[in-house]
């Protein structure tokens, strides 16, 4: 039976490659994309949303709600510098398409408690709208059956500052107040995983170019200013840990190593906002979470690859602008 889930997003770059996971897998029962403040612009990533549905074909069939534009207590910090508008400057006409009038926050905690333990959520955006559900619904951690979270970095480095990954560094509370929720978490981190497992160099993007599909053309485009930025910080290739968040709930034999550990989140630190300690049970802490480690990496690129070349039917005409 296909895995119920909901994709939590700040939509851009990798995010659009992770909803195509949600929409294309036949593993996969995509029952909302929720949206969160992160990356870039908040209405840019709701055009991203509709239009990766389009060009998976599915435009119309899968809700999109929308939540929080900020995030708890901070001010939003955006990733335009890393991502660009987070389409590669993709258009389509978007007139007529409605995100739903529920906040995604309300249909997440719905969503959850109309069966109990069954629902997946793969949050690959800061952690707002999630601990937003938490501070709604006691019942929220409980009722949902497993929460997939891209984020932090174990005893590696971070991105925005060396300290934090993007996604805990926007919403250090949310991302504290989440791990402390009780969920049965699952951790895809940037460093080392994504780093070492989940990028893409030349001769792979080659590959994927070489499928010719509208889906993979897209890919090429989403990816575009990503893969600039990264060779400019030293990073060969594009980073892929939001679609790896997602391929892991639904094929979890792409995991080859992961283990348990107490996940929590600095607020407080002056230079360390939003570092995830990650303690591995030698400190007298209980583990609250699952940290994936390794992957098959080879298997994760042929999975993408397999996704990727599904022959799809957009609705809409899609431009790429000057
Ligand atoms: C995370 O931050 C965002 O820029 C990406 O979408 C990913 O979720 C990586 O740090
Ligand atoms: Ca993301």
């Amino acid at each position: 039976m296909p895995t119920p889930l909901v994709i939590d997003t700040d939509t851009a770059q990798d995010d659009c490659v992770a909803l195509l996971v949600g929409l294309l897998d036949p593993a996969a029962d995509l029952r909302a994309i929720t949206m969160v403040a992160g990356n870039v612009g908040f209405d840019q990533q709701v055009r991203n949303a509709f239009l990766t549905l389009n060009v998976a074909g599915r435009l119309g069939e899968v809700p999109v709600h929308l939540g929080c534009r900020a995030p708890l207590t901070r001010a939003w910090v955006s990733a335009e510098n890393v991502h660009g508008d987070g389409s590669g400057g993709l258009r389509m006409d978007q007139s007529g398409l409605e995100p739903e009038s529920e906040h995604a926050v309300d249909a997440l905690v719905r969503l959850a408690a109309e069966h109990p333990g069954e629902l997946s959520i793969v949050a690959i955006g800061p952690l707002t709208n999630i601990a937003m559900a938490v501070a709604k619904d006691p019942d929220f951690a409980r009722n949902v059956g497993s929460l997939y979270v891209m984020g932090g970095s174990n005893n590696g480095r971070g991105n925005i500052t060396a300290a934090a990954e993007f996604n805990f560094y926007v919403d250090p509370e949310a991302a504290k107040a989440v791990f402390a929720a009780g969920f049965d978490v699952t951790v895809v981190p940037w460093d080392p995983l994504t780093l070492r497992q989940a990028v893409f160099g030349q001769e792979r993007l080659d590959r994927i170019e070489a499928i010719g599909t509208p889906l993979s053309d897209f890919f090429t485009d989403v990816c575009a200013a990503t893969l600039e930025f990264d060779r400019s910080v030293g990073i060969d290739g594009t980073t892929h840990p939001d679609s790896l968040t997602a391929a892991v709930l639904l094929h979890p034999e792409l995991v080859r190593r992961s283990a348990r550990y107490h996940v929590d989140v600095e607020t407080a630190g002056e230079l360390t906002r939003g570092y995830s300690a990650m303690s591995w049970g030698v400190h007298g802490l209980e583990p609250n979470a699952t940290v994936v480690e390794e992957i098959d990496a080879e298997g994760f690129h042929a999975y993408l690859s397999g996704v990727l070349a599904t022959e799809t039917v957009p609705a809409r005409k899609i431009t790429r602008s000057v």
